[in-house]
């Protein structure tokens, strides 16, 4: 498993995040160091840098949000759920949960912090992807003007 994942980390540096300026390994990396910065322990460093692996390391077809819808099978699941499940027999339950929970998170902190939404560039704002974050917003956050990629965003 670790060889498995280590290779799709490495090919996800060719994979730009979305449409941000920065790859997906770079996101990812950015986020564990953030982490790290941040005093967080071991298990929420590995879980920050495996977050997303659901957009990169499992069959497309499984995933509906990786940004590439046409890819996506009549039963995909949100990147969230597929990488927490892939990763579940192989890191602490705690990282798994917070893999599986970091989209809800974002939502969440969308929806009742107006300044972490303005933070986000507009392709990484979940407004136009999801739909449970625009019932979360209710019309609460401001909408954004589009003003170019950003490497701050995350999906
Ligand atoms: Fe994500």
């Amino acid at each position: 498993m670790a060889d498995r994942l280590l290779d799709a980390m490495a090919r996800s540096a060719s994979r730009l995040y979305g449409g941000e300026a920065v790859s997906e390994l770079e996101h990812a990396l950015q986020c564990a160091e953030l982490a790290r910065a941040a005093g967080a322990d071991e298990e929420l460093q590995l879980a920050c840098l495996l977050h997303d692996v659901g957009r990169y390391a499992v069959d497309p077809s499984l995933v509906f949000d990786t940004g590439e819808p046409s890819r996506a099978g009549p039963h995909a699941r949100g990147h969230h759920e597929v990488g927490a499940e892939l990763l579940a027999p192989w890191v602490p339950e705690r990282v798994a949960w917070c893999v599986r929970a970091h989209a809800d998170a974002k939502r969440y902190l969308c929806a009742t912090e107006p300044d972490y939404f303005a933070r986000l560039s507009a392709e990484a704002a979940p407004d136009q992807r999801c739909p449970r974050a625009d019932r979360l917003l209710d019309g609460r956050a401001p909408r954004r003007a589009s003003r170019g990629h950003s490497a701050r965003g995350h999906r």
